[in-house]
């Protein structure tokens, strides 16, 4: 087995490696003066199992281009399998026709990471499952719900919690945490206006008196979740706190984070968390290196993956 990786999360690669006790193989990228990529590959890598980190996290162009780039050199370089481990799948959000003359650009990467030489896709959190049906080739989408459903019992006085959908579509994800936990669900109805802004407009459930724990796959710029914690404080919530898998956090997000009524907010490390995140006082990173080393394991063994989530 052979592990490589791009720029986009060279720690989480690097925690992946040492949970796996393999070593990151030599990787050169390099730009051209008008900006294209180059890539060289310093290591034989003909008949090998590659496994090549690489959110197609902000700058998502950058970083998907570097993945695509690698794993032309890869199938050149005549390597055995290629599995692309893409913790964050950017585009996923566009996973369908939103109206006229619109794109589905999730597909589009489905096909582009085929085209250039996957032979295998493994990710967390697809914003919507059905994703896998993009792909012709195995694609296997890792829950961070074990992990998070841990940290909560170490953090959380479980007897208490009422675990909370951020977003109707948002439902089946909560629900599954939840009965994990063997707490309740609440659900907030949120609108968008428009790109970008969320309204939160009612509240179903009973949430007073609960540790409320919002539970959504992305934060990006922080609306939908600081908007959600206000609606559930005023509903009388004792505290609210959220997880939270992809922790993009675009823009001014995490002053609004740091601003907000969230007395917590746990991202994982998917995405790489950057320094003005991890020092705000009300943001903690949950590593998911453990869970994709041990898929990545279980891939190269030929061992089941679903096994992990029962
Ligand atoms: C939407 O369906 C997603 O699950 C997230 O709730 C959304 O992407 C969060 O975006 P923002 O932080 O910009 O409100």
């Amino acid at each position: 087995m052979k592990l490589m990786c791009g720029n986009a999360n060279k720690p989480l690669a690097r925690l992946i490696a040492d949970y796996l006790d393999a070593p990151l193989s030599d990787v050169e990228i390099e730009r051209f003066a008008d900006g294209e990529l180059f890539v060289r590959i310093d290591e034989n890598m003909r008949g090998e199992d590659v496994y090549i980190i690489q959110p197609t996290s902000s700058p998502a162009n950058d970083h998907l281009m570097e993945l695509l780039i690698c794993m032309d050199a890869l199938a050149r370089a005549s390597a055995r399998r290629i599995t692309a481990v893409i913790p964050y799948f950017g585009y996923a959000r566009q996973d369908r026709k939103t109206g006229g003359r619109t794109p589905i650009t999730a597909r589009l990467v489905a096909n582009l990471l085929a085209e250039a030489g996957a032979n295998r896709v493994l990710t967390i959190d697809l914003h919507a499952g059905q994703i896998q049906g993009f792909f012709d080739i195995p694609a296997d989408n890792l829950f961070a719900s074990p992990v998070i459903d841990q940290d909560i019992r170490r953090h959380y006085d479980v007897g208490d919690v009422l675990i909370v959908s951020p977003d109707v579509g948002g439902v089946v994800r909560a629900r599954s945490l939840a009965d994990r936990l063997g707490a309740d669900i609440a659900i907030v109805d949120k609108r968008r206006p428009r790109a970008g802004a969320s309204e939160v407009m009612n509240i179903i459930g009973e949430v007073e008196g609960c540790s409320c724990i919002i539970f959504d796959d992305i934060i990006d710029s922080g609306g939908t979740l600081c908007n959600a914690a206000a609606a559930l404080k005023e509903q009388g919530a004792k505290n609210v706190s959220a997880y939270i898998t992809h922790g993009v956090l675009s823009g001014e997000a995490v002053e609004r984070v740091s601003n907000s009524m969230l007395r917590e907010l746990v991202v994982t490390d998917s995405i790489d968390v950057t320094d003005r995140a991890g020092a705000a006082p009300n943001i903690r990173v949950l590593s998911v290196a453990p869970l994709l080393g041990e898929a990545i394991r279980r891939i190269a063994n030929d061992e089941s993956v679903s096994k992990l989530f029962d």
